[in-house]
């Protein structure tokens, strides 16, 4: 079975690089994190953020830096991973679901609008598979904006990073995310006052004052092994964005497409197919692991009318994800091709 998703790693003496990085002495709170910190929030077009255990610490403590907490609410994207809900509820705040656009997965910022109300206090912007959202339309949503760049590091929009546009804006470096430091997150913020603030969160020790503050600081070896995945990323994205291509160029008999258009980068290479259950097990039967890419639409966890949701219900009965990492080989991305022509054509019919 060729994976779904794969962790790109250094190999055998490769390690030596990332261990060279580090300065004698050092596990924590040293150069390496302070150099990642600076390299990685430049990829995303922030001032320098902090680094943290994982993408969703960052959500979490740059909410709390914004003022976020009890009695406000954020707008969050049904159509996402339960980590962006967590950061909220951890934070104090009440979490408002809003829906993705129709026959996309983005979110709308249509209907995070219709759902805005006196108390809303944050909207979160996740551009998800690596494809940019359009941050402007949500200027009118809510006084603050948090981009979730989690899958979409390194990706840039038109002129800029994705994640320059927001009053603070994450990554996860989780072990399958476009780098990895095994398990890390960065949360940076515009407002120089947001981002002390942010840095004050994380540093709980020697303080004249006392508040509860977090023990989420990331490693120096954690950030060692980033600098070298940084060094990387060109590469990365560059077989991404191959991979992609030979997948678009498979499929283009059948007139199918992967989803992400010409903008942003390659986190997932997704299809829209009738049903995603029939279409995943027509994967596996040809030893391909083919996924939903998110778990399950979150106002799902609460109840709530689906008819409310038309957006992420249809995205979740349809989007299939397909293998798409660094270290997949050619035979490998002729196989994942090749599966999705044969699925594509016992299907019904080409919908891209
Ligand atoms: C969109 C999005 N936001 C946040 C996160 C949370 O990141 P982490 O797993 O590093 O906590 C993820 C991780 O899957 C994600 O996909």
């Amino acid at each position: 079975m060729i994976p779904h998703n794969k962790p790109t790693l250094p190999c055998g003496s490769d390690w030596l690089e990332v261990t060279a990085r580090l300065e004698p002495g050092w596990a924590a709170d040293g150069p390496a994190v302070e150099r990642f910190e600076s390299r990685a929030s430049n990829v995303i077009g922030q001032p320098p953020g902090v680094a943290v255990c994982s993408g969703s610490m960052a959500l979490q403590l740059s909410l709390i830096a914004l003022g976020i907490g009890p009695g406000t609410q954020v707008l969050v994207p049904s159509y996402c991973c339960a980590a962006v809900l967590n950061a909220v509820r951890l934070a104090g705040a009440e979490p408002v679901l809003f829906d993705c656009a129709p026959r996309g997965f983005n979110p709308c910022p249509k209907d995070a609008a219709r759902r805005k109300t006196s108390k809303t206090g944050a909207v979160i912007i996740a551009h998800l598979f690596g494809v940019p959202a359009a941050i402007q339309p949500f200027r009118d949503t809510a006084p603050l904006i948090v981009e979730d760049c989690a899958q979409s590091f390194g990706a840039r929009g038109a002129s800029q990073p994705i994640g320059s546009e927001g009053d603070a804006a994450i990554t996860s470096f989780y072990a399958t995310k476009v780098i990895t430091t095994g398990h890390g997150g960065l949360a940076c913020a515009r407002n120089p006052q947001t981002a002390a603030r942010l840095r004050d969160l994380t540093h709980y020790d020697n303080r004249e004052d006392w508040e509860p503050r977090f023990a989420c600081r990331m490693p120096e070896l954690s950030a060692a092994l980033g600098m070298e995945q940084l060094d990387r990323l060109p590469q990365y994205l560059h077989r991404r964005r191959m991979i992609s291509a030979y997948y678009d160029d498979a499929l283009s008999p059948c007139g199918w497409k992967g989803n992400n258009g010409d903008d942003g980068m390659w986190f997932r290479y997704t299809l829209r197919f009738p049903d995603a259950t029939a279409a995943i097990q027509a994967f596996a039967e040809l030893e391909v692991g083919a996924r939903r890419p998110v778990f399950r639409p979150l106002h799902r966890y609460f109840g709530t009318d689906a008819d409310d949701f038309p957006g992420a219900e249809a995205a979740h009965r349809e989007i299939v994800s397909l293998p798409i990492y660094p270290t997949l080989t050619d035979a490998q991305v002729e196989t994942v091709a090749a599966a999705a022509l044969k699925v594509i054509r016992r299907g019904a019919g080409c919908r891209t």
